[in-house]
């Protein structure tokens, strides 16, 4: 079973930037969203190489300088924007968990969750 939880609307997104949300109230954010356009990529907030640490060194802040890459600022993982794929760091052909988004008509961007 899956409910979706509200997030924000599409334009308090910053397009090509980062943006951290905790959609279940656990007191620190736990999925991340990466806008490309209309393109959305949303990821857990959740190392593959130490599950349970947080990605961010600062609040939303999870790209690289150049925006071409999500980053664990722990040990420096990169991973690609698209696929979640480690592409360079301690694990390297690990990947990070996707989390299923909705866009609806109004532009109002949901995170599908599954339900414990
Ligand atoms: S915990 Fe993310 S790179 Fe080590």
């Amino acid at each position: 079973m899956s409910r979706g939880v509200f997030l924000c609307r599409l334009d308090e997104l910053p397009d090509g930037q980062s943006r951290g949300f905790d959609p279940l109230g656990a007191g620190r954010d736990t999925l991340l969203v990466v806008r490309q356009g209309r393109d959305l990529h949303a990821w857990r907030d959740d190392c593959p190489h130490q599950p349970g640490t947080a990605m961010a060194w600062r609040k939303d802040a999870y790209l690289n300088r150049d925006g071409s890459r999500i980053v664990c600022h722990a040990h420096g993982a990169r991973f690609d924007i698209a696929t979640g794929l480690c592409t360079l760091g301690p694990c390297l052909g690990q990947a990070l968990t996707h989390v299923p988004l909705q866009l609806d008509s109004a532009d109002h961007v949901y995170a599908i969750l599954e339900e414990e």
